[in-house]
């Protein structure tokens, strides 16, 4: 191969194996190992696929798959001491950065429009942001059960400043807004009594996730951009428990992130002993079989689930929960 052909060669390797332009000293190493015949293309393209970069690359894009690996149970189902050590740790941020005014309601939403704090006309706009997301879960919610919206009793979990426990509130029986931030909690109140339904919101705090036992059972149990902020011990708690308050003849609509690049699994230990951890937002996972599992140990199904949000490093999905078997006394997890 002359030296033009192997140079157009070996700039071509890197564009397909490692997504970027080679680099000169590369780019003349492996050039004149193609032109003095010491190394041939199946050769050359072997080192490529077999070098740190391309693994890294492999290993950055595989969780765009739904098919993310299970996490180990003993990663998931830890002993209560541990998930309330888990869940006070990234309570954190929650409690104090993100209870700031001007940091409050970007903590909801992380748009720069909302980096601020806001005056009662941007709080209204603010909140019907959260009207399309309950009109979706509520028609659906009508759809898969028949049942009359007014009589509907609701659970918001992770409610935030109430962007969509105002709209629930207003069309049906009534919202249990629960949240482990006593800042957004008296925030929603404040959002509750502008927008109009105060009287049919109440609010709960999670100091411990045993707390969330407290909170009655309803018919129609939600969460969206919550569950992901919590460590997968605590998401597995969350969840168990949330859906141990879907009522029968209820649902639960249930937002969880199952993949993130780079995320191939959480030790309790290590997190417990970063001081860096919970001190800002966090996103986790916890892949489907794991979610599955959890399911199966409430004595609930899977009606359906799909995509609601999915990027470059991160893939979630909307999940719709039914009791078959059991209540709250269904098989201890
Ligand atoms: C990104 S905000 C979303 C708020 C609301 N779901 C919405 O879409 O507007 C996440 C909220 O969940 C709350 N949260 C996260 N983990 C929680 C937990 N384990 N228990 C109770 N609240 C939690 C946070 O305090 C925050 O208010």
């Amino acid at each position: 191969m002359d030296s033009s052909e192997a140079t157009a060669t070996v700039a071509l390797l890197y564009r397909a194996v490692l997504g970027r332009e080679a680099d000169p000293a590369g780019l003349r190493h492996h050039t004149e190992e193609l032109a003095s015949g010491r190394c041939g293309v199946p050769q050359l393209l072997q080192r490529f696929l077999d070098s740190a970069e391309a693994r890294e690359r492999r290993r950055l894009w595989r969780p765009n798959l739904t098919g993310f690996p299970a996490f180990p149970e003993a990663e998931v189902f830890v002993a209560p001491d541990v998930a309330d050590a888990l869940f006070a740790k990234t309570a954190t941020y929650w409690r104090q950065t993100a209870a700031r005014p001007e940091e409050i309601y970007w903590s909801v939403l992380t748009e720069k429009n909302w980096n601020r704090a806001l005056t009662p006309d941007d709080r209204k706009a603010f909140l019907r942001t959260g009207e399309p997301y309950a009109n979706r879960v509520l028609a659906a919610f009508q759809d898969l059960t028949g049942r009359p919206l007014p009589a509907v009793r609701c659970l918001d979990f992770g409610c935030g400043v109430g962007r969509l426990a105002v709209h629930f509130a207003a069309r049906t029986a009534g919202v249990c807004a629960v949240d482990f931030s006593e800042a957004h909690l008296a925030e929603l109140r404040e959002n509750a009594r502008l927008f109009g339904g105060a009287d049919k919101v109440s609010t709960w705090l999670l100091r411990l996730p045993r707390d969330l036992d407290a909170v009655p059972a309803c018919d129609l149990v939600y969460s969206f951009v919550a569950l992901q902020h919590n460590t997968p011990p605590v998401m597995a708690r969350m969840l168990r428990g949330l859906l141990d308050h879907v009522r029968p003849g209820g649902l639960a609509f249930l937002h969880l992130t199952l993949a993130k690049a780079g995320y191939e699994g959480f030790t309790v230990r290590e997190y417990l002993a970063d001081p860096q951890a919970g001190t800002r937002m966090e996103v986790h996972i916890l892949p489907r079989a794991n979610v599955d599992e959890v399911a199966r140990r409430a004595g609930c199904e899977v009606v359906r689930s799909a995509c609601v949000g999915g990027n470059d490093y991160a893939y979630s999905e909307e999940f719709v929960f039914r009791r078959v078997a059991g209540g709250r006394d269904a098989e201890a997890g």
